[in-house]
């Protein structure tokens, strides 16, 4: 069992507090899209994928373009075997090792690369993908890995379209709402051996960082897919 071995449920106010205090990336990059996940989606993925599904605690999990590391060392937080935390940028993987200094956890590893370098068998696979805002379909390569090398998989991809009225209902409840597959994506994780058993809406409100961005901060709506790979 991982160091924090949980049998007993982390409160998910607690959970954000620790994910919080794992520094964002400094200086993001354009072209690698590197927005670092809000503590709140994070906590709903490992709250989503930890207990409704127990893939978390006590299990191998694998963070494919860990940034400095939310995904992987919330699931070291709550109770995960071993993690590892790949990311193909330099500054991302130091900060990464500076947040994994404070929090203490030492059942995380980083490696600076990329995704396609990546092999072997992991129970759980924590994924924050470029959406393909700049370089088109980038989060593909990151499903086709993540099918490869993990049972289940936890992906955010952008919600097919602008829906102002799920935005509302979302900041309403605070959480996150079942919706449906985009068609696209099922067929692409069905081509790479998945199956879609669930997407949760969640918003996530990201500040002005880059000059494109017009307003001081922009809430839109992403998709946490919840991929089980298919056994032969
Ligand atoms: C949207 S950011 C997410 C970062 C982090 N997982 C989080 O949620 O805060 C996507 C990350 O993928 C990394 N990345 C992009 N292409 C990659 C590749 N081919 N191999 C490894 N990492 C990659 C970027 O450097 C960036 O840190």
């Amino acid at each position: 069992m991982g160091e924090h071995a949980q049998k007993r449920l982390i409160r998910k106010i607690d959970l954000e507090r620790f994910l919080a205090t794992v520094a964002p990336q400094p200086n993001p990059q354009v072209h690698l899209e590197q927005y670092t996940v809000a503590e709140q989606i994070a906590a709903n993925m490992l709250f989503i994928a930890a207990y409704a599904n127990d893939d978390v605690v006590g299990k191998s999990v694998l963070d494919l373009g860990c940034g400095t590391g939310r995904l992987a060392l919330g699931a070291s937080f709550v109770g995960a075997k071993e993690v590892v935390g790949i990311d193909i940028d330099r500054s991302a993987i130091q900060t990464a090792s500076e947040n994994k200094k404070k929090t203490g956890l030492s059942n995380v590893q980083w490696v600076l690369g990329d995704i396609s370098t990546v092999a072997g068998c992991f129970d759980t696979v924590l994924q924050n993908p470029p959406f393909g805002v700049q370089t088109r379909e980038a989060d593909r390569a990151f499903l086709v890995k993540a099918l490869e090398v993990g049972k289940s998989v936890y992906s955010l991809h952008s919600h097919p379209q602008v829906d102002v009225r799920l935005i509302k209902q979302l900041k309403a409840s605070q959480g996150y709402l079942q919706v449906q597959a985009s068609p696209f994506l099922e067929r692409f994780i069905a081509q790479h051996g998945g199956s879609v058993k669930a997407v949760y809406a969640m918003v996530m409100t990201i500040p002005k960082m880059f000059d494109f961005h017009t307003k001081p901060k922009h809430d839109f709506v992403i998709d946490m897919y919840l991929i089980k790979r298919n056994e032969p």
